[in-house]
């Protein structure tokens, strides 16, 4: 019907199977830690809240919630062109973020198993809904006549290796984000039922709270080892994290600001709605946060965007590749000066909070 449904809109493996989006620095990571350093932690200062976070997984309130009911049998195909492109887009990154949640929590689970058994069992638990999560948005794809091979995924992707004080604060800052992602696409939806173009979004209200009960089990975990959060290097991390993981998601997003407006929504004012929350989230358990409302800090971003469409322009020329590299070279620089003066704008010290605002 539509010319764009004709041929596929995506390179395939096999028929029906998409081939995996081009890793680069934007696209979801894979993780791997120091497994006996974990085993090995004294969790003891927090063990009450570890215990009770482990109870609430273990009643795993989301049991019966993944089901595709009958709002999914019809054809997709009016959500076409355009729209459909980064509509799969969406499902793609969607998935591989939370298939590699998976694979963490799930490997996790695995070596703490007989050494730190309360530990072990969070992230066991935590590795089903992962599974969950990622299951549904694979079925999600399938919709659109496509599905990914996580098989292949877990034994193609490059891991990035982080000691467990790095990977708390990088798992902890994507599952509040993704928190707040989830929640507020759903209460835009609400309020404008005309746009929700694909019921998967109605899902997202018992979905994300699967992923704020992550995130708080993150912050019991690095309130049980003061040392990871009440040192100079500490705060110097957290701003690290926090600015990589903001700037990671306002250059994606603007970037695919066409999928925000197929559903009503503004991709700029979403992410810094998503910012704003997700900064004064992390000032509970953080011992700084950003000053995300510093008018240095979109305005950096903002330059930011436009060297990566500056980037994207001259990859997709016919030039040889070593003029390619030395036209990007100084988009690459700003970048780094960027990224640099936000880094450098004067944080917000919440230490004296932490651990109060409940
Ligand atoms: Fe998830
Ligand atoms: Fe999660």
């Amino acid at each position: 019907m539509v010319d764009s449904l004709k041929k596929p809109q995506f390179e395939e493996v096999r028929p029906g199977v998409k081939a995996p989006a081009e890793e680069t620095i934007l696209t979801p990571r894979f993780y791997t830690t120091d497994f006996d350093e974990m085993a090995k932690m004294d969790i003891s200062v927090n063990e009450d809240e570890l215990r009770a976070i482990l109870e609430e997984f273990r009643i795993d309130y989301n049991r019966h919630h993944f089901v595709r009911d009958e709002q999914f049998q019809k054809s997709w195909d009016s959500i076409s062109g355009e729209t459909r492109k980064v509509f799969i887009e969406f499902l793609e990154r969607s998935c591989t973020a939370e298939f590699s949640g998976f694979l963490l929590y799930k490997e996790l689970g695995r070596r703490l198993k007989g050494k730190n058994p309360v530990l072990a069992e969070i992230f066991t638990l935590m590795s089903r809904d992962e599974a969950r999560h990622a299951g549904f948005l694979n079925k999600a794809l399938s919709d659109f006549n496509l599905s990914l091979d996580l098989g292949f995924l877990t034994k193609s992707r490059k891991y990035t290796f982080f000691k467990p004080k790095f990977i708390f604060y990088a798992t902890y800052l994507s599952e509040k984000i993704g928190y707040w992602r989830y929640i507020t696409i759903f209460r835009h939806l609400e309020q404008h039922p005309e746009n929700e173009i694909y019921p998967i979004f109605s899902f997202f209200e018992n979905w994300c709270q699967d992923e704020n009960r992550h995130g708080d089990f993150f912050d019991a975990i690095m309130k049980s080892q003061p040392q990871f959060l009440n040192d100079w290097k500490a705060r110097l991390w957290s701003r690290f994290f926090l600015l990589s993981v903001f700037a990671t998601m306002y250059l994606n997003d603007v970037q695919r600001s066409s999928f925000y407006a197929s559903l009503g929504l503004d991709a700029r004012e979403y992410d810094k709605h998503v910012i704003k929350k997700t900064n004064e989230t992390a000032g509970r358990v953080f011992p700084v946060v950003l000053d995300v409302e510093h008018p240095g800090f979109y305005q950096s971003l903002e330059t930011c965007v436009t060297n990566n469409e500056k980037l994207t322009e001259i990859a997709n020329s016919n030039a040889p590749a070593a003029i390619k590299l030395l036209r990007k070279l100084p988009f690459y620089v700003s970048n780094g000066v960027e990224l640099l003066k936000m880094y450098l704008i004067k944080p917000i010290r919440v230490d004296n909070l932490a651990g109060t605002v409940r």
